[in-house]
């Protein structure tokens, strides 16, 4: 047999079995995914980052992860990079609600689904996005509330350390905790301010309200635990006792909230789940077989009071 015969005979080969392998559906294509994720200001930003790159591990999804440093500039730019690269499906939490119309017409452009997890955005088109995926701020805020106007009989002089002004957390945080003290004329916010969710600025606007107000502050309601560990040590530096001289209640439920619980320092904390990864990637798959999802995919939640910190603890995940 020739050289050329055997090369000839070597390429017939190697496109039939090219041929057999896509009839029978064992070349795959591995699914593209670009998550924007919005930084790693908490302890629950990293779990929500670490379930994200495990599940995608586990199903063996490409992931472009980008973190945008709590910057909208970069998450636009991530969303923009991620179109560019014909990505099959974008998944992104966004910073804040406004401002998004014009990056998601694009993705809408070039036919590239978007899923929204953990915040929303305000924006009257909600043909631009597939579904969002995430917790019912407005619930937590309301939940932090009934918890509190039960320990305090109705009657707290209250500081408030808000998260991100302008994210979705703070914003129905907010708004789900003043629709129930509302209720009680004798429960009033005195001093709001934001600290951005990180333990550096919780500690920082702490020291603020504790050199305003001083004793008269009776709650601290905190949109997450990471500023709410950074009060405490804030609390104890101006000579009060957090969890008891200063009730605190705040949002999260990370395994540092619990252990804040069983020294005392801190009284209760409001669920929010960060281990979205599961149903993110359940998301992903159902629009690549282009089955229906709905709208609005909301995470199931609970309280835990100081009670139970100690029986909760072992059990918890993040
Ligand atoms: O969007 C969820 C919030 O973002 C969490 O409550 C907070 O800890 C995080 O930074």
């Amino acid at each position: 047999m020739s050289k050329r015969t055997v090369v000839l005979l070597l390429l017939v080969v190697l496109v039939l079995a090219s041929v057999f392998v896509s009839a029978t559906g064992a070349e795959k294509k591995k699914i593209v995914v670009g998550f924007a994720q919005v930084g790693a200001e908490s302890a629950w930003r990293m779990a929500n980052t670490e379930s994200i790159i495990s599940e995608a591990k586990k199903r063996g999804v490409e992931l472009i992860f980008v973190d945008c440093q709590q910057l909208q500039t970069n998450q636009i730019k991530a969303l923009r990079s991620f179109i560019e690269r014909k990505v099959d499906v974008i998944g992104f939490s966004p910073i804040v609600t406004t401002g998004w119309e014009e990056v998601l017409r694009e993705a809408k452009q070039a036919n590239i689904p978007v899923i929204l997890t953990d915040r929303g955005v305000d924006c009257a088109d909600d043909s631009l996005w597939v579904t969002l995926i995430g917790s019912d701020f407005v619930e937590e805020g309301r939940r932090a509330a009934r918890w509190l106007a039960e320990k305090m009989n109705g009657k707290a002089n209250i500081v408030e350390l808000q998260g991100t002004i302008g994210s979705a957390p703070t914003i129905d945080r907010k708004k789900g905790f003043e629709e129930v003290i509302a209720n009680y004329p004798e429960m009033k916010i005195i001093m709001s301010k934001t600290g951005d969710f990180t333990r550096s600025k919780g500690k920082e606007v702490m020291e603020e309200f504790l050199k305003a107000e001083g004793d008269r502050i009776d709650v601290l309601f905190s949109h997450n635990d990471d500023m709410a560990i950074g009060a405490i040590q804030a609390i104890e530096a101006y000579g009060l006792r957090p969890g008891v001289d200063i009730i605190i209640v705040s949002v999260d439920a990370i395994r540092a909230a619990f252990e804040a619980m069983i020294e005392g320092k801190l009284n209760c904390t409001v669920e929010c789940n960060p281990l979205l990864g599961r149903q993110f990637f359940d998301a992903v798959e159902a629009i690549m077989a282009g089955e229906p999802l709905p709208k609005r995919i909301i995470v199931e939640e609970g309280v835990f009071p100081q009670e139970v910190a100690r029986d909760v603890l072992p059990t918890r995940r993040y």
